[in-house]
């Protein structure tokens, strides 16, 4: 990873003193840089075999990791803006540090470093891959923007949502080293849909820290209740009790009485906790997971494949007490 923070700092430009502070406090930011690592450790797996594996220099490699973790970075700086968040990793959020409009467009810098390093690799494939991303990430803002406080949202509009905040970033570090290493398209696809299916458990976790452990996220707690964000551990619960319950919750939570949200957001909490939320949550959580273990399982004598595992089962499942 201490390569790929190199890449970071020379991919990223500084041209004038804001940007370089900006591009500081994402390289030094904290990230668990959890989307190189599986680009790398995908890229490992199908390079160590390669029958020109001399022509694929370690240096592309690392800065071909970079490129996820700068969109990751720039979507952050953005994301933060639209949900006025005080804190990202326990500490000041961008926005808060350097204002909102600095970092919108310190966003989009950064996105142009990406892609003019992305660019470079002289791959309208690989280049594809990243750019749907941006794009899903855009139009996953907005949907989510629209069904904001919005009673009208199911859960298939959540997985869009989802897909493309999360799962489509997750894909395209898992089909990227296959189209750099000149994987068959039945490989690359594969591997695509696996990636999708870790981001998407990755995002399932992320909305079960929000409501029942929102101490690990390290920012301040309930986000998705206070900002009428409606996510699975509310959905789950459409058709499992009495619809008037049901729609009870969703009014509460698309008020906009913010004040009383924050005071009211533990009894909401509680409620969800009594509805058996949490459990279905969980659940949800372990079944996609279970599907996505096929297809790192069927490299049985890979490392990288059974480190991948080994960081999801932490992450994800089996015992919720010991997911830290
Ligand atoms: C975090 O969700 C949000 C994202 C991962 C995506 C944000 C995307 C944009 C703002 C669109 C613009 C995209 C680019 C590439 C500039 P969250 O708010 O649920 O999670 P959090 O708790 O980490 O804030
Ligand atoms: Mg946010």
């Amino acid at each position: 990873m201490k390569q790929v923070d190199n890449s970071l700092q020379k991919i990223l430009g500084e041209d004038i003193p804001k940007l370089k502070q900006i591009k500081d406090f994402t390289v030094k930011g904290g990230g668990k840089r959890i989307r190189p690592i599986l680009l790398y450790l995908l890229y490992q797996l199908w390079a160590k075999n390669h029958p020109l594996k001399s022509d694929f220099k370690s240096k592309d490699a690392y800065d071909l990791c970079a490129i996820p973790e700068i969109i990751h970075a720039a979507s952050l700086l953005h994301d933060d803006v639209l949900d006025e968040a005080e804190e990202r990793r326990g500490k000041p959020s961008g926005r808060k540090l350097f204002g909102n409009k600095d970092v919108i467009l310190a966003g989009d810098y950064l996105l142009a470093c990406g892609i003019s390093r992305l660019n470079k690799f002289r791959n309208p494939d690989l280049m594809d891959v990243f750019t749907s991303v941006i794009k899903d990430l855009s139009v996953s803002e907005l949907l989510q923007m629209e069904y904001r406080s919005n009673p009208k949202i199911n859960y298939e509009i959540y997985h869009k949502i989802i897909y493309g905040k999360t799962a489509s970033l997750f894909r395209a570090c898992c089909e990227a080293p296959a189209v750099w290493l000149q994987q068959s398209r039945t490989v690359i696809d594969k591997a695509g849909k696996a990636g999708e299916g870790l981001g998407l458990v990755f995002q399932l976790r992320d909305d079960w820290l929000d409501y029942f452990k929102p101490e690990e996220l390290k920012k301040e707690p309930w986000q998705d209740y206070i900002n009428g964000v409606i996510t699975y551990p509310v959905l789950c619960l459409k058709g499992q009790i009495p619809e008037k319950e049901y729609n009870l919750l969703v009014k509460d939570i698309c008020s906009q009485n913010i004040e009383a949200k924050k005071e009211n957001a533990e009894i909401f909490v509680k409620k969800l906790r009594n509805f058996g939320a949490e459990e279905f949550t969980l659940k949800k959580l372990q079944t996609e997971y279970h599907k996505v273990q096929h297809f790192f399982a069927s490299y049985p004598d890979s490392p990288e494949c059974k480190l991948i595992l080994a960081q999801f089962d932490k992450l994800t499942l089996n015992n919720p007490e010991k997911k830290q």
